[in-house]
């Protein structure tokens, strides 16, 4: 069975990531290796070859972008300059540049922009097209006129009943992993990092915001300027365009969110300076000045996307109790692994990933504590024993060290890079003990701040600095089971959870036929609800789900991970009742994580595949397409749109 299949039937977090030539084996070991072997030599965003762009940095690269550009609702299209100041390293006559989807109109260079000749090369279903730039030896300018598509797969285009107050359309990016090309032409490479400034003119009513220095305030000119200092790689950039309000949090945060949103939100971010603190404590400063987030509207496909400056996020995660906020503390944890220290290419993603999943713990622990944050970590290891079981226990998909080998965009990657990532850096840090990992892993982000990291980087870097030479700690962590083997290796540490034991107990006694009234649930938090929801048997009596609902009111669960874990059993005991309920919440959440398993569950019968694909015809309006590709998988829907080429 093809990966595809597998993870688009899975219930974990999908990510799209996306793929151009086959990545032979032994580009792991090349210029990467030769930096282990050498010691001394220094690694470089270049050495590490991605076969996900177009671009030639090694060549000439860009080290600063400055977009010109206007946002048209109307005909659903960003349109203008992107201008780059280049690096010409090796006095080349062409530079190249990574488009999907979008429309050139002309290219010009040096301060005089003087017409220069360009052409889009070949397309490539996941890549796009090359844009192939004339340029001189002593050219440090290039300007891209340009025009995105309606259907750019970065770019969601919301009508104003798509949002929460109806009255004005909204527009926001998701460029991760590969989609920046999509709208602003760029070197779309993890490893190529650049600053950038920019002028974007909206409707005089809406307000812009990007991953950069924002306004607090809108401005009835339309016309908004952004500035980032810090330099950045193209997938963490990104813009919102809508009618929302800025509301302060602490001295260097705040939320955005649309009017009616942002109370509920600023009440439910309102530990984000604890957070920052407790971050800054374990991992030295924070280096991007602000942080901020923005509440999407509910179509948004993640539960959050770590933009510097201004995390994107569902609000689905704004739960009125603040249970939720371990996505907010992940997206934060990403300003030092991912933003500061990069993935050097998408196989390396679990450098991005799996150190986040580990701080986001971290930080959990330091605001809610040692018991609490066991949950968190027993419901991570517990998808990922999933995970396994579905990818197979020897597939090379369950590596920490990728080998995407030219798969498709619609190629789903689960929550191997994140879970088995974090728990990696569990194991060692339980093998080198806490202070001296947490020294190290500060050191770590100071030197290797605004850089790339390679998998092989990391690992020659912590032999370096923190094994030195110690062969029984080597042997202790097993380094290489982790990252080029398969599923769990045999030092993988037992997770327990005391509070999920209790649960365990009320589960049993509900197996045992004791009724609803009976399970004592009175301090449950979200986390123990959702342990009880997951291990509920797949087959309940009507009555008994009636008991349940009577009792607790689940369908009417205003917890988004609650609701989404009970409608897994009212569709698979066909508690009808609840389906007005269900299709609600399938017409308003656009976030992937939930549709996946609600609409696998649904395709389970033919009776309930209809049900699905009814209520699909209406939802997928309102998905982002990066939902829509993986629940058109789940369905078989065939959609005419994407059977389009560039
Ligand atoms: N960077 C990811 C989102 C992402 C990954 C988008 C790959 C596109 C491709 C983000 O930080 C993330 O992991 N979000 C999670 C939530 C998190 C708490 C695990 C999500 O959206 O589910
Ligand atoms: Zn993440």
């Amino acid at each position: 069975m093809q990966i595809s299949n597998l993870t688009r039937i899975s219930d974990s977090f999908l990510i799209i990531l996306v793929a151009m030539t086959m990545v032979s084996c032994d580009q792991r070991t090349g210029a990467d290796q030769a930096g282990v072997e050498g010691g001394e030599v220094e690694f470089h965003s270049r050495d590490t070859k991605d076969n996900y762009t177009y671009a030639q940095p090694h060549e000439a690269v860009v080290t600063h972008l400055d977009l010109d550009i206007k946002v048209n609702f109307i005909n659903k299209k960003i349109s203008g300059r992107a201008s780059y100041k280049i690096n010409n390293i090796a006095g080349v006559n062409k530079i190249f540049f990574d488009t999907k989807q979008l429309d050139i109109e002309s290219v010009t260079i040096g301060e005089e922009e003087r017409m220069t000749d360009f052409a889009l090369v070949g397309y490539k279903e996941y890549m796009g097209r090359k844009l192939e730039i004339t340029i001189l030896p002593t050219t440090e300018l290039v300007h891209i006129h340009y025009s995105t598509r309606p259907e750019a797969i970065a770019l969601q285009w919301l009508n104003p009943q798509q949002t929460v107050e109806k009255n004005h359309p909204y527009l926001y990016t998701q460029s991760e992993p590969t989609y920046a090309r999509s709208w602003i032409p760029t070197q779309d490479s993890p490893g190529i990092r650049f600053t950038y400034s920019a002028k974007v003119e909206v409707p005089g009513e809406l307000m812009a915001v990007m991953s950069a220095s924002n306004p607090q305030n809108k401005n009835e000119s339309g016309v908004y300027k952004f500035e980032m200092k810090q330099p950045i790689p193209a997938y963490l950039l990104a813009m919102a365009v809508g009618d929302f309000t800025f509301k302060s949090i602490g001295p260097r945060s705040g939320v955005y969110a649309e009017a009616s949103v942002a109370d509920a939100a600023a009440e439910e971010f309102g530990e984000l300076e604890e957070m920052m603190d407790a971050v800054e404590e374990l991992y030295g400063p924070y280096r991007w000045e602000r942080y901020d987030l923005i509440v999407l509207p509910p179509s948004f496909p993640f539960g959050g996307m770590e933009n510097p400056r201004i995390t994107f996020a569902t609000p689905t995660i704004i739960a009125g109790d603040r249970s939720l906020v371990s996505v907010v503390a992940h997206e934060l944890a990403h300003s030092w692994s991912g933003n500061l220290v990069t993935s050097a290419t998408w196989n390396d993603f679990w450098i991005n990933e799996g150190f986040t999943v580990y701080l986001e713990r971290r930080i959990m622990e330091e605001l809610y504590g040692v018991s609490y944050t066991g949950m968190l970590r027993l419901i991570g290891y517990q998808d990922l024993e999933a995970t396994i079981e579905l990818m197979g226990p020897t597939s090379p998909d369950t590596h920490l060290k990728l080998e995407l080998n030219g798969r498709d965009p619609d190629e789903a990657l689960a929550d191997i890079a994140y879970e088995k990532g974090a728990l990696f850096l569990q194991v060692i840090e339980e093998a080198v003990g806490r202070d001296k990992w947490d020294s190290y892993l500060k050191g770590y982000f100071d030197k290797f701040a605004f850089q790339s990291m390679s998998t092989e980087r990391f690992l020659a870097n912590m032999r370096e600095d923190l094994i030195k030479g110690d062969t029984a700690l080597e042997e202790k962590i097993n380094i290489d089971g982790w990252v080029y083997g398969p599923g769990l290796p045999d030092n993988s540490p037992a997770i327990r959870s005391e509070r999920f034991e209790v649960v365990d107990d009320e589960v049993a006694r509900w197996v045992a036929g004791g009724d609803a009234a009976g399970l004592r649930a009175d301090e449950w938090s979200t986390h123990e609800w959702l342990h009880f929801l997951r291990h509920l048997p797949e087959e309940t009596s009507i009555e008994r789900m009636q008991d349940l609902d009577k009792t607790f009111d689940l369908s009417n669960s205003s917890n988004s991970e609650i609701i989404a874990a009970w409608f897994v059993h009212v569709i698979n005991n066909n508690y009808t009742v609840a389906y007005d309920r269900l299709e609600e919440f399938l017409v308003r959440v656009g976030r992937r994580k939930f549709l996946a398993p609600l609409y696998k569950t649904l395709a389970k019968t033919e009776a309930n595949k209809k049900v699905g694909l009814n209520i699909y015809k209406i939802a997928r309006l309102n998905y982002h397409q990066i939902s829509a590709v993986t629940i058109d998988g789940i369905l078989g829907w065939e959609d005419e749109r994407y059977l389009m080429h560039d």
